[in-house]
């Protein structure tokens, strides 16, 4: 077990991200945005809604004018150039993003995306001025073998190599256990600010120890309404990415405003 962690930082503001998937008509993408556009409060935490491509303009529409968030599901790395069927960092930008999820488990596992892809796809991401998520996490097999710190530093070291610590300033940090993704086993807190802190140390010796103090480490995988209040009272859970209960307006809504000691804290 790694020790409790450490740093705060009041760079760290909660940060709450829905993934909707492919998931949603244009009506239903309408319909879901502005139902949660008015159910966040004005000091509430950080708020994004990554949609399919084909809802960005709707979605951001609907959400213009007020502090919701729209961000991709993923992205090329390339500028622009023959790559049928991709979507480069300045075409989000262009319809709407202000973030970019890079590397879901769903990418590495049913689209072959590796660490060198998330690698090139965080710099487009940031060179287009796009708030990455990138995500990371061990499967069943994996952690059942021990090697969840072995795969979460892989996965990290890789997708950071060759940025310096300033490059890297706004970068969040997505931990995904693929077990917990979609299954209703969600990490248990303490199991889950085991593995942030793991990150937050990781960053801090591999990089720099304040931007490792200043990250945001995200927990998703079946995040609920009736589970979000005790994760972030975790003190390295800085927010969450959230599948299935984004897709459901009051249940997403609940979970942007947790509440917790913790939380209500790092708020302030
Ligand atoms: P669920 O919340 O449906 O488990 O999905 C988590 C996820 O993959 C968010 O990116």
């Amino acid at each position: 077990m790694e020790d409790s962690a450490v740093m705060t930082s009041p760079l760290r503001k909660p940060f709450i991200a829905g993934n909707w998937k492919m998931h949603l008509t244009l009506a239903e993408s309408l319909a879901l945005a502005k139902e949660v556009r008015s159910g966040c409060g004005q000091n509430g935490p950080d708020v994004a809604l990554c949609v399919p491509f084909t809802a960005i303009t709707v979605v951001a529409g609907a959400v213009q004018g007020s502090s919701v968030l729209v961000g991709g599901q993923d992205l090329h790395w390339e500028a622009q150039g023959a790559f049928t069927g991709e979507v480069s960092a300045r075409q989000l930008a262009d319809a709407g993003c202000r973030t970019v999820v890079i590397g879901h488990s769903e990418r590495r596992r049913c689209f072959g995306e590796t660490d060198e892809t998330v690698n090139k796809k965080l710099k487009a991401a940031l060179g287009a001025g796009l708030v990455p998520i990138v995500c990371v996490g061990e499967t069943l097999d994996e952690r059942e073998a021990q090697k969840t710190y072995r795969v979460i530093e892989t996965q990290v070291r890789g997708a950071f190599a060759g940025f310096s610590p300033a490059e890297l300033g706004t970068v969040v940090v997505a931990y995904e256990p693929v077990w917990a993704i979609g299954t209703g086993k969600t990490a248990a807190p303490a199991q889950a600010q085991d593995s942030h802190t793991f990150i937050r140390k990781l960053v801090a010796r591999a990089i720099d120890e304040k931007l490792a103090a200043g990250m945001r480490i995200l927990y998703g995988g079946s995040v609920k309404a009736d589970n979000i209040d005790s994760l972030m009272a975790e003190p390295d859970l800085d927010g969450a990415l959230v599948g299935g209960e984004s897709l459901k307006a009051a249940n997403f809504v609940r979970i942007i405003q947790f509440k917790t000691q913790a939380g209500m804290e790092r708020k302030a």
